[in-house]
C-alpha cells in the first residue's frame, strides 16, 4: 500500500483517520482472501486489545465477502511475555484470552495491529500453542512499524511506512471506536512512567487505599525497589508496602489460574530450580507451593527428612550447601524448631522461604489469610479500595504454639487492623499485649466486634501436657459453634488455617456453612504463593 506519511514526525500526528482504517483493513482482507483459497480450516485470534477489535473487523468483512462464518477469538499475552516478570511498570493485564474453539489443524491467523519488535507475537504464539496444535500460524498486522527485535515477519501487512528512523520515544497508536471511541491512526510519544511495582499494582488495579500509595511515595527514597528482601522469613520483617505488594500481585496469578479458558502453566520461573524442604507433615502448604511453582514453569524437587541425609547425621548447613551446590534456586523450607529458615537465610545463597518454623512464624499461611480478609471487607463494604485498617480481627485457641497466630498478629499490626487474642489462659500469655493486641478469656467479649472470627487448631498433643484442663472444658468455653458465633456480628466470617479439628474447635456447621472461608484461604494460598514465588525470584536480579 502506498505510504501517504507526507507529515513531520512529531507527536500527535494523525496518520489516518476512520476511512484510512477501513481502507487499510479492506487491503489486509483482501491480501487474506487472495493467500488462502479454502477458508474452511481458518480461525482469527486477535491479540488484545487492538488487535482483537481488528481481528474482529476482518471476520466480519470476510463473512460479508465470501458467507463464510471465521470463528475469532482472543489472546492476552501479559503472563507469556518474556519482560513479565522484569521490575517495571509497563506491562498491563489487557483483556483475556478466549478461544471457545479448537485450533488443532487449523490455520490460525494471528493479528496484532502494530508489528514492531516482535516480542508480542513470540508471546502470543507461545500462548496460542498452550491451546493446541495449529496446522499453521499466519501473522497480520495492520502496521509494521519496523525496528524487529526477534525474526518474525508478517504474512498480511496492510501498510508499512517508509519512514526512515521512528525513534524510539514515537510510536504508532491505533485507535478503535471499541476502546478508544474514535477509529484513528496517530503518532504519540511514548510515555512511560518509571512506576514502582506496588505503584504499578496500586494503579492498574485500583486494588488499595491511595493513601498507601502516598505511603508508597514517602517511602520512595527509603524503598528504592520496595521488596528488599532475599528471602521470606516472617511478617514481622515486612514493611505494609511489601505485603500490600504481594497482595496487590496475588488476584493476578488468582485471576490466571481460577479462570476456566486459562492455560495452567507460565513461564515466570522457567529453568529455576524450587527444593522443597519439609521437617514436619503438610497437606496445604505443601501442595499449594508445588502447583505454585509449577505453575509458574519452575522445576520442583522435594526432600523430606526421613529421606535425607541427615538421618546419617549431616548438619542442615551441609545438607543445603549440597542442595545449592546444584544451583537451585528457591528453598521452602518448614521445620519443627523456630529459627532454622532465618539461619539458613543469612548463610546460604538460595532464597529461603518459610514454610512454618516451630512456633514462630508461616508467613505465607499469614499472607493468605490477610488476602482473604481483604477480599472479605472489600465484599462486605461494597469498597474496591478498603484496606485492612481498623479491621476487627479475633483469633480464637492456642495462641502460645501458634506461628499462625504470630504470622497474622504481625501482618495484621502491620496494616492496621485491631486484633483480639482469645483463649484460656495457659495459651494466652498477657505478654502478647506489649505488640498492640487485646487479650481476653471470654469468647462472648472477643467475638462482640469481630469482622472476621479466625480460629486456631487445637494441637491436642498440648492437652497431654496439662496446659488446659480437658477438650471437654474447651469445647464449652471457645468452640465457635451455633451458638457461640450468635455474640459475633452478622457480617463476620470464619476463617481456620487447617487442618480442622471438625467439633472441638469449630463445629461442623459452622465449617461447611456459608460464613466459612476456610477453602477460599487455599485457593487464594496457591496465588499468593505464585506472587511470593515471582517477587523472591526477581530479587535475585537487583
Ligand atoms: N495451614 C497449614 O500450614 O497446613 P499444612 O500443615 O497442611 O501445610
Amino acid at each position: 500500500m502506498e505510504n501517504n506519511l507526507n507529515t513531520p514526525l512529531t507527536p500527535n500526528t494523525i496518520m489516518g483517520d476512520k476511512e484510512r482504517l477501513d481502507e487499510l483493513i479492506n487491503y489486509l482482507v483482501q491480501q487474506i482472501l487472495a493467500d488462502i483459497e479454502d477458508l474452511t480450516p481458518v480461525v482469527i485470534i486477535g491479540i488484545q486489545r487492538g488487535g482483537f477489535c481488528l481481528a474482529k473487523r476482518i471476520a466480519k468483512k470476510i463473512e460479508e465477502k465470501i458467507s463464510t462464518k471465521v470463528p475469532v477469538g482472543s489472546l492476552s499475552t501479559t503472563l507469556f511475555r518474556d519482560d513479565f516478570s522484569q521490575p517495571h511498570g509497563y506491562l498491563h493485564l489487557e483483556g483475556s484470552t478466549l478461544i471457545p474453539f479448537s485450533i488443532d489443524k487449523r490455520t490460525v491467523i494471528l493479528v496484532d495491529d502494530v508489528l514492531s519488535a516482535g516480542r508480542t507475537i513470540r508471546a502470543a504464539i507461545d500462548e496460542l500453542l498452550h491451546y493446541g496444535r495449529p496446522s499453521k500460524i499466519n501473522v497480520a498486522c495492520l502496521i509494521d512499524r519496523g525496528g524487529r527485535e526477534i525474526p518474525i515477519q508478517p504474512n498480511y501487512c496492510a501498510w508499512k511506512p517508509t519512514v526512515e528512523s521512528l525513534p524510539k520515544n514515537l510510536w504508532i497508536n491505533v485507535k478503535f471506536q471499541e476502546i478508544d471511541g474514535t477509529d484513528e491512526i496517530v503518532i504519540e510519544e511514548r510515555k512511560e512512567p518509571i512506576l514502582t511495582e506496588p505503584e504499578f499494582y496500586a494503579d492498574k488495579f485500583k486494588l488499595h487505599d491511595k493513601t498507601i500509595t502516598n505511603q508508597f511515595e514517602e517511602q520512595l527514597e527509603k524503598y528504592p525497589r520496595y521488596w528488599k528482601h532475599k528471602d521470606l522469613i516472617g511478617l514481622r520483617y515486612l514493611s505494609p508496602q511489601e505485603i500490600y505488594l504481594i497482595l496487590n500481585m496475588t488476584p493476578i496469578f488468582l485471576k490466571f489460574f481460577t479462570q476456566a479458558d486459562a492455560p495452567k502453566k507460565l513461564y515466570v520461573l522457567q529453568g529455576r530450580a524450587v527444593i522443597h524442604w519439609f521437617h514436619e507433615p503438610s497437606t496445604r502448604t505443601y501442595i499449594s507451593f508445588d502447583l505454585a511453582a509449577k505453575r509458574l514453569g519452575a522445576d520442583t524437587l522435594s526432600l523430606s527428612s526421613a529421606m535425607s541425609s541427615e538421618k546419617k547425621g549431616e548438619t542442615l548447613h551441609d545438607t543445603l550447601s549440597n542442595i545449592e551446590a546444584m544451583r537451585t534456586d528457591i528453598t521452602i523450607v518448614r521445620h519443627r524448631c523456630s529459627g532454622v529458615p532465618k539461619l539458613l537465610a543469612e548463610k546460604h545463597r538460595s532464597h529461603i522461604i518459610n514454610a512454618g518454623d516451630g512456633q514462630n512464624e508461616h508467613p505465607t499461611q499469614g499472607l493468605l489469610d490477610l488476602y482473604t480478609m481483604l477480599q472479605h471487607i472489600r465484599k462486605i463494604r461494597n469498597d474496591p479500595y478498603a484496606d485492612l485498617k481498623d479491621v476487627n480481627v479475633t483469633i480464637i485457641g492456642d495462641i502460645l504454639h501458634s506461628r499462625v497466630a504470630r504470622s497474622n498478629i504481625w501482618g495484621l499490626l502491620n496494616l492496621g487492623a485491631k486484633v483480639t487474642l482469645c483463649g484460656p489462659e495457659t495459651l494466652l500469655p498477657k505478654s502478647f499485649e506489649q505488640l498492640g493486641v487485646r487479650t481476653t478469656t471470654s469468647l462472648k467479649e472477643a467475638l462482640s466486634n469481630a469482622d472476621i472470627i479466625y480460629a486456631l487448631r487445637i494441637q491436642l498433643e498440648r492437652q497431654a501436657r496439662g496446659l488446659f484442663p480437658s477438650i471437654r472444658e474447651y469445647i464449652k468455653l471457645y468452640r465457635i459453634d451455633k451458638d457461640s458465633i450468635k455474640f459475633a456480628p452478622d457480617h463476620a466470617v470464619v476463617m481456620h488455617p487447617g487442618p480442622i479439628n471438625r467439633d472441638i474447635e469449630l463445629a461442623t456447621e459452622i465449617a461447611d456453612s456459608p460464613r466459612s472461608l476456610i477453602l477460599q484461604q487455599v485457593t487464594h494460598g496457591v496465588a499468593v504463593r505464585m506472587a511470593v514465588l515471582n517477587i523472591l525470584a526477581k530479587s535475585e536480579m537487583r
